[in-house]
């Protein structure tokens, strides 16, 4: 396959913020992030974490690549409401999206009332090598769509899992083995540009299994609308295409042959279903996976 001039998303964070807007915006991903939230969060790890920290315990929260913010700091809020009060480190590379996470938590400032942000501006990596040998403990960690861009994966989840205090919750988001996402990496597996490392679940499940650690998972279907990808000048269709091929640009960079490839794989029945209005919705489908460290006896 050709991989000539395709650059990856990963190169250039400002790129990835624009493109990850464009998609976000069609996929609903964050009014669909908000229902998990409000429905589904509360009960798999909220209600957990109260059954197992008195409500006074501050609450040590991590959050790796956070992006811009709105899922995780609507589960700060969510934990906040269960406990006195919540401390949120927020590990996040790409400076946009940070700046956007910071205005988010200034225009809200009642609604995160107790709770402290601690943006830091980095990946996990970075911050492993930061904190050495004595990383603080946290009483609920989440990933969320961001262990892709952990250098391993397994080790990470390792890692995280040693960073959890007892009775802690680990949250890690990543795409479903049948959605579209994984289809099309799985395909083309050129878009595997050596930074970041395509998952879906059954490597969160494999890598957890090995390392004998149990857990559960709940499945949110999700559908991205890519009918703008098939219509000739539209620049949010081209950023959205860019950010489900990781690639910059891809009709600039790619061999006309390769672009049809990629976009006629991607509104193919593998990856997306027609409507019959004509719209085209690609299966965006993901699995939330939850780990609670036991407690010792
Ligand atoms: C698909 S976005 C998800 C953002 C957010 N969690 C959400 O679901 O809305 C992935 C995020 O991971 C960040 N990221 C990239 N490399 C990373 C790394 N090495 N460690 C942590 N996060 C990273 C990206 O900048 C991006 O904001």
């Amino acid at each position: 396959m050709e991989t000539a001039d395709l650059k990856s998303l990963m190169h250039d964070p400002d790129y990835y913020t624009k493109s990850f807007h464009a998609y976000a915006k069609n996929s609903k991903k964050f009014a669909v992030l908000e229902r998990w939230g409000e429905n589904t969060f509360p009960q798999l790890i909220g209600e957990r974490l109260a059954n197992t920290f008195p409500q006074e315990t501050n609450i040590n929260m991590l959050g790796i690549g956070s992006g811009s913010g709105e899922m995780d700091s609507s589960m700060a809020a969510s934990v906040k409401a269960r406990f006195e009060s919540v401390r949120n480190v927020v590990l996040e590379p790409a400076a946009k999206q940070l700046e956007m996470y910071r205005s988010l938590v200034e225009s809200k400032k009642t609604d995160f009332e107790g709770i402290e942000f601690d943006l830091r501006q980095c990946g996990i990596d970075e911050y492993r090598a930061q904190v050495g040998d004595q990383p603080s403990k946290y009483h609920f960690i989440s990933a969320i769509h961001s262990l892709y861009y952990a250098k391993d994966h397994k080790d990470t989840i390792r890692y995280l899992y040693d960073c959890l205090e007892e009775g802690g919750i680990l949250l890690i988001i990543v795409v479903s083995d049948v959605s579209g996402f994984w289809r099309l990496w799985d395909r083309f597996t050129r878009f595997q540009d050596g930074v970041s490392r395509y998952l879906c679940t059954t490597h969160i499940r494999d890598s957890l299994s090995s390392l004998g650690i149990k857990f559960d998972e709940s499945r949110q279907a999700s559908r991205v609308d890519i009918t703008s990808c098939f219509q000739e000048g539209s620049d949010d269709g081209e950023l959205i295409i860019d950010f489900l091929s990781h690639t910059v640009d891809l009709r600039g960079s790619a061999s006309p042959e390769l672009y049809r490839e990629v976009v006629d794989y991607m509104g193919s029945e593998k990856c997306a279903e027609r409507k019959e209005d004509g719209s085209i919705l690609f299966n965006n489908d993901w699995d939330a996976t939850i780990v609670q460290k036991p407690l010792s006896k």
